[in-house]
């Protein structure tokens, strides 16, 4: 097969991580202190793809090729192309096609991460080299993803295609797709498409014969649905482990959640008549005095922590300061700090430089200063 490129898409409004995204893109959201997007740059390295495209908006896109670069951080050349509008993974896709010319690709959703990275189905697809290859996952809210209806009789292999090893039967076994629809009203499955795709060059054609949906824009489901329709070899495989798409609040803490679980210990920082409990990451230049932490928790390279407990499931950024105050179960964007609270701070998502704590003056009264669409419940 000829060499597989990358597609990473890194664009969009992030209009459901707002405030956060007024200032910062969604992709760039660190989740265990990193970034999401570099998640998915990892991946594509990681399965030997070294030419990724990223494509960026306008809006956020010098912020996003500042933070990651030329991509030799990763081992990979990164190369930028902007999509003026948000008009869908399909035009995307098109906005690419110089870039990409007739080559395979991988199309990866940069707000997406999958615990089990892409090596082995980037494999099986350059094994069996259907037209495309999706994935899909059960969920339990269908009507708010790409779904799919596969082929329940038997799985299509590496045989059906006459080439290839025999595929084991379990993860890598592919199923034909017979019908994809975008956020159906009535779900005939519950398998939604996760946001890493393969494609041969039929997809250009395909992108360029749809027409923009309800909302709008050109979606890759109906552009595959355009591929089952013209009887290309459509596949599907279900994912182990889990996927997340971090594009709402508790998506992001949940995959705070599962990355910090499978953190592996590692203390850089200075720590002063301070307690550390389980899987804990403390990064270099961090000064913790007269701190719990308790994890599965990282702290950021040059947090200042004081006379402060850190709780299960948390990721305090870079330069943040917590004292006097009980923080478990957040994220802490860089520069945050939370001082001198009576309560804990819970299930939280912090932004850049936001403060948190109690004031000196009288009367007492909560005084604010929160930036669009925040939101602060008070007990
Ligand atoms: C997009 C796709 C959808 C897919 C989802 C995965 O949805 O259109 O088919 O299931 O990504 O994250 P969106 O995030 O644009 O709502």
């Amino acid at each position: 097969m000829e060499q597989l490129k990358g597609l990473i898409l890194s664009g969009g409004k992030g209009t459901r991580l707002r405030p956060i995204t007024h200032t910062s893109a969604k992709q760039l959201v660190p989740v265990a202190n990193k970034p999401v997007l570099f998640y998915g740059i990892e991946a594509l390295a990681q399965a030997g793809i070294d030419q990724i495209g990223v494509i960026i908006a306008p809006e956020t896109g010098d912020e996003i090729r500042s933070a990651a670069g030329d991509g030799s951080a990763f081992h990979v050349h990164l190369h930028y192309i902007v999509q003026e509008q948000p008009l869908g993974l399909a035009h995307a896709v098109l906005t690419a096609q110089e870039f990409l010319s007739d080559s395979p690709f991988v199309m990866y959703l940069g707000d997406n991460l999958l615990q089990g990275g892409i090596v082995e189905l980037v494999n099986s697809f350059r094994a069996q080299q259907p037209h495309a290859l999706i994935l899909l996952t059960p969920v339990s809210d269908p009507s708010s993803y790409g779904i799919a209806e596969i082929d329940s009789g038997s799985p299509s292999d590496a045989r059906d295609v006459g080439g290839g090893a025999d595929l084991p039967a379990g993860p890598c076994v592919s199923r034909r797709v017979v019908r994809l629809v975008e956020k159906p009203q009535d779900p005939q499955s519950d398998l939604a498409l996760v946001g890493v795709y393969m494609f041969s060059s039929a997809i250009h054609h395909a992108a360029r014969a749809i027409r923009p949906s309800r909302r709008g824009e050109l979606e890759i489901t109906d552009a595959i649905q355009h591929m089952v329709d013209s009887r290309l070899d459509v596949r599907a495989q279900i994912v182990e482990g889990w996927w997340k798409d971090t594009g709402r609040v508790q998506d992001m803490l949940e995959a705070n959640r599962l990355v910090l679980d499978n953190l592996s210990a590692r203390v850089e920082g200075q720590l002063v008549d301070s307690t550390v409990e389980g899987r804990v990451v403390i990064e270099e230049h961090a000064s913790l005095h007269h701190v719990t932490v308790r994890g599965p928790a990282i702290i950021g390279a040059h947090a200042v922590l004081r006379d402060c407990y850190i709780g299960p499931y948390t990721a305090v950024g870079e330069r943040c300061t917590v004292v006097r105050a009980e923080v478990e179960h957040s994220i802490l964007l860089q520069g945050a700090s939370v001082c001198e609270l009576d309560g804990r701070i819970e299930s939280s998502l912090l932004g850049r430089n936001v403060t948190v704590g109690r004031g000196a003056q009288q009367p007492k009264a909560y005084r604010l200063l929160v930036g669009d669409n925040s939101q602060i419940s008070i007990p």
